[in-house]
């Protein structure tokens, strides 16, 4: 696995792949990896990368004041191994004056789909997301990138700017990766006590509760979103948002429909906000069924 902390370095490596016909994918993250992060590398693959370029970099503009940017984990050397296990071929690491030169006054910001749910508790964290993520698409130039459906809202976002502006790489979701107990994996997790931790499946329970009514027939959004929201408080968690919306758009639904929704939840324990989501699908008879 190749090193590199320049631009001009990941960027000659990714040419010189491509020029002996490689298909190259990106895996994009701000490190202390686990099991979900480094499944994103093989998806890349099943998703017809031959070689594969991972950064890790901690991202400061998509963190908001009094956020966690100074007490996110960082474990570079554990990081660089977890990758060449997974057969990773360039880890990008570039510092901060990298990604932002001096005096950079550039920002790439999205009209509506960040006036949606984290963005709302977060006013700056998708333009950061916006921006920092055109700046590594530019850098390493792949032919596809992976972002986890974890980050729903990011993937819809990233879905967005590449295309509104005429980007030339496929994005590709990668499925949510989960602890043993449904709780899905995150850097985060790591701040939760043991008592937040045991309750923290709530969030996963809510989810599969909700898709499990929607199968026997549920489609009122109102009333999945009660149910979540109930569900997560009980655990003792301040829920922030528990939404049934447009998958695409993330507009706001009365009722799932017959090509299905998505639920969403960001619920605190303590300090720790988690985040998860589910696609709400009704059975296909019923999909059959409606006009
Ligand atoms: P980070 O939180 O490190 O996540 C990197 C990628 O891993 C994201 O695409 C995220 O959705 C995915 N991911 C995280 N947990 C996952 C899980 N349990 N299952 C599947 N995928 C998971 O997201 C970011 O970094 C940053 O915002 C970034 C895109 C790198 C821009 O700075």
């Amino acid at each position: 696995m190749i090193i590199t902390s320049s631009v001009d370095g990941v960027r000659q490596e990714v040419r010189r792949l491509q020029r002996e016909g490689a298909r190259v994918g990106f895996v994009p993250t701000m490190g202390a990896l686990h099991a979900g992060h480094l499944t994103l590398v093989e998806e890349a693959r099943r998703a017809g990368a031959t070689r594969v370029v991972a950064s890790v970099f901690v991202n400061p503009t998509q963190f908001g004041p009094g956020e966690d940017l100074d007490a996110y984990p960082r474990d570079p050397e554990g990081d660089a191994e977890k990758l060449r296990s997974v057969g990773t071929d360039v880890l990008f690491l570039p510092p901060v004056a990298v990604m932002y030169p001096p005096g950079a006054e550039t920002r790439v910001t999205l009209e509506r789909l960040p006036q949606h749910l984290c963005g709302l508790s977060r006013p700056h964290h998708f333009g950061g997301v916006a921006t920092v993520v055109t700046g590594l698409l530019n850098v390493v130039g792949p032919d596809l990138a992976v972002f986890g459906e974890k980050d729903f809202q990011q993937l819809q976002v990233v879905r967005r700017l590449v295309r509104d502006l005429h980007m030339p790489v496929q994005v590709v979701g990668g499925p949510i990766v989960r602890e043993a107990d449904g709780l899905a994996m995150s850097s985060r997790n790591a701040y939760l006590s043991p008592s937040e931790r045991a309750r923290a499946v709530c969030l996963h329970q809510a989810l599969t509760d909700a898709a499990e009514a929607v199968a026997a027939g549920e489609r009122g959004a109102a009333a999945l979103e009660a149910a979540m929201r109930s569900r997560c408080a009980a655990a003792g968690g301040e829920v922030e948002y528990a939404v049934v919306v447009d998958p695409d758009t993330l507009d706001a639904l009365s009722e799932v429909g017959p090509s299905g929704a998505r639920a969403l939840l960001a619920v605190r324990f303590g300090r720790t906000r988690l985040i998860d989501n589910a696609p709400l699908r009704p059975p296909d008879g019923a999909r059959a069924a409606r006009p």
